[in-house]
């Protein structure tokens, strides 16, 4: 089994301070990359879809960096609206983080059984995405090179959200992305961020899976235009299963002192004798 886990949108800061003098991105963090390297079983990987800081620059993504040190497992980096990507290359490339190249900082992992595609949707001096000919023609190259089954990620959601200010772009941007992805049918999956809120759609016939954030969630009114507001919550990871050809996605929280709670131990029985129950295989417990 492959187990991939994606967080994104994690904000950092410089040391000491918070965002919007709210959200302890920081601390968000660090919780976060002890779930994850405590989870079981182990993931293989894991993906941060962008918006690594809040501000983009050698003292954020020093920050950042120290954050997530210790992790356990390879890690992979994308440039989101906040960062920016030149930065990034050259903050990351004594690093496997970041192993994209200019022009257009987009790079495949090789990881059978499937790839997966880490896209570039960053539009300088801009929170809107930008996906121009010259990406389009690196992702359109990259997915004719193998019919492996391929998930892609990129920071901005191409698809329409319901959300005013994501969708005042207009669905231009991601036209060509679709057309591309069409002559591709191998693409299983896009995974994505940058609306600090859980929300699944569709571009042509490919499931999207936009996911919350670390640094806080976002209230936003759908269908009508109002400004969002703050949650100051994380989610905790989320985790992209390859299960027999598929991709199964959902959080996967793996708190400290969780085996306190597991229900073999609350109910003073055996695992297997619980399962067997389950099955009815069993006669009910006096
Ligand atoms: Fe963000």
């Amino acid at each position: 089994m492959t187990l991939l886990v994606q967080i994104t949108d994690t904000h950092v800061v410089e040391r000491g301070t918070l965002l919007y003098g709210m959200a302890d991105t920081a601390r968000h963090l660090a919780e976060t990359v002890s779930e994850i390297n405590a989870m079981r079983p182990q993931p293989d990987m894991v993906l941060i879809t962008g918006d690594l800081v809040e501000h983009p620059g050698p003292t954020t993504y020093s920050h950042f960096r120290d954050l997530i040190a210790p992790l356990e497992m390879p890690v992979y980096l994308m440039p989101g609206n906040h960062d920016d990507p030149e930065i990034m290359w050259t903050y990351f490339k004594d690093t496997p983080m970041f192993p994209a190249k200019p022009p257009h900082f987009q790079y495949v992992i090789e990881h059978n059984p499937f790839r997966i595609l880490m896209l570039n949707s960053h539009f300088d001096n801009s929170e809107l995405p930008f996906f121009g000919p010259r990406r389009l023609q690196w992702l359109d190259e990259a997915l004719a090179a193998s019919s492996q089954p391929t998930l892609i990620a990129i920071h901005h959601p191409p698809f329409r959200t319901g959300i005013g200010f994501i969708d005042m772009v207009g669905a231009h941007w991601y036209k060509a992305l679709g057309e591309v992805i069409k002559r591709h049918p191998h693409v299983l999956k896009i995974i994505c961020g940058h609306g600090h809120i859980d929300l699944h759609g569709r571009l042509g016939a490919v499931p999207v899976q936009m996911v919350g954030s670390i640094a806080h969630q976002l209230i936003a009114c759908r269908g009508e235009d109002i400004a969002p507001s703050f949650d100051n919550l994380r989610v905790p990871p989320m985790l992209h299963s390859w299960l027999g050809g598929d991709l199964v996605s959902g959080y996967y929280p793996w708190p400290d002192g969780v085996d306190a709670e597991r229900i073999d131990k609350s109910s003073n029985m055996n695992w297997e004798d619980l399962k067997d129950r389950m099955r009815g295989a069993m006669k009910p417990v006096q």
